[in-house]
């Protein structure tokens, strides 16, 4: 079988002790061989932290202005490609002959400066490079509950992803941290460790987002040494908007061949608090019993309502 074919779905398998598919493991040469530059900006985050989102954002930052060309005919995929990622893609004119897309020859082509980078990958498989440039990094988290919901429904939707099957065994299989990119457990608190020694490293949270936009985006900007005008980060926190950002071609993902519209969306929700509507009681109290024993450094914290 050809592990390209996107008709059929990758297996996780064991990757020096997180559960990772084909898809973000066959350009791993090159993965640790990327060489970033000091002004490279890494978004880091677990699936489904509102990577994206950020993403977005710090799009607009740097190029909103100097670009607005890029904002209405590149996706945001290739403004901000995910470093790991290896899929088949069909080029327009290019037949039905897949090319192959490898994240890390993407972002190696940028030609913007800064480089925006995106990667799930947990903190001790990053390209040392990073670390050498000492490059400036946004961690985006998720509390766990909501992550896996929504994980839930983009695994379904998407082929490049294991079928995620039913939703009772997917949460189990969370807990157990065999997911695509491994526990959210590991990879929340291994950023979060890293934070402690690696100043450049902006630890953003989704349900902060969700309540105040416009207070994160000054965090970033100050984090990120920039300083637009009261205007344009208005502007931008109106185009970041869930209902905006939803209806955005360049942003939706509907240009992106391995998604199926028909069971999700790339933009689904967007909310804090959707795992409600899927946890049964049962499911709930054995997930917190079992997150204590995990989540045991009281310095990071999560909120599952607002
Ligand atoms: P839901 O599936 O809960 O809706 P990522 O980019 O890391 O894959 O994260 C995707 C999640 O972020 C999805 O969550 C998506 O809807 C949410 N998201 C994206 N843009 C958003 C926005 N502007 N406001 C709120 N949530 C957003």
């Amino acid at each position: 079988m050809d592990k390209m074919d996107l008709s059929s779905r990758p297996e996780l398998f064991d990757f020096h002790g997180v559960s990772m598919t084909h898809y973000f493991t066959d350009n791993w040469e090159n993965i640790q061989k990327f060489q970033a530059r000091p002004d490279d900006i890494l978004i880091a985050s677990y699936p489904k932290a509102g990577t994206m989102w950020v993403s977005y954002i710090l799009d607009l930052l740097y190029f909103g202005q100097t670009s607005p060309e890029r904002q209405t005919s590149i996706p945001i995929y290739t403004r901000v490609p995910n470093l790991e990622i290896i899929v088949p893609y069909l080029q327009p004119g290019s037949g039905s002959s897949p090319q192959i897309f490898k994240g890390s020859e993407m972002a190696d082509k940028l030609h913007t400066s800064p480089r925006l980078i995106k990667t799930h990958l947990p903190v001790q498989f990053m390209p040392k490079s990073f670390w050498e440039q000492n490059c400036k990094i946004v961690y985006v988290a998720r509390n766990a509950k909501d992550s896996v919901v929504s994980y839930f429904h983009f695994e379904r939707m998407t082929k490049i992803n294991p079928d995620p099957g039913d939703w009772s065994s997917y949460l189990q299989r969370f807990m157990e941290g065999k997911m695509v990119f491994g526990s959210w457990y590991d990879h929340v608190n291994g950023w979060w460790k890293k934070k402690q020694t690696y100043p450049n490293l902006h630890y953003i949270f989704y349900e902060d987002l969700i309540e105040d936009t416009g207070r994160e985006i000054d965090k970033l900007c100050c984090f990120l040494g920039l300083s637009p005008s009261a205007e344009e980060k208005e502007r931008i926190r109106g185009e970041v908007q869930f209902d905006n950002m939803k209806k955005n071609n360049m942003i939706n993902h509907s240009t992106f061949r391995g998604m199926d519209f028909k069971i999700s969306s790339f933009i689904r929700k967007g909310k804090v608090g959707d795992w409600k509507n899927h946890f049964t009681v049962a499911q709930n109290e054995e997930f917190d019993e079992d997150y204590m024993k995990k989540m045991k450094d009281p310095t990071l914290q999560f909120h599952t309502k607002i």
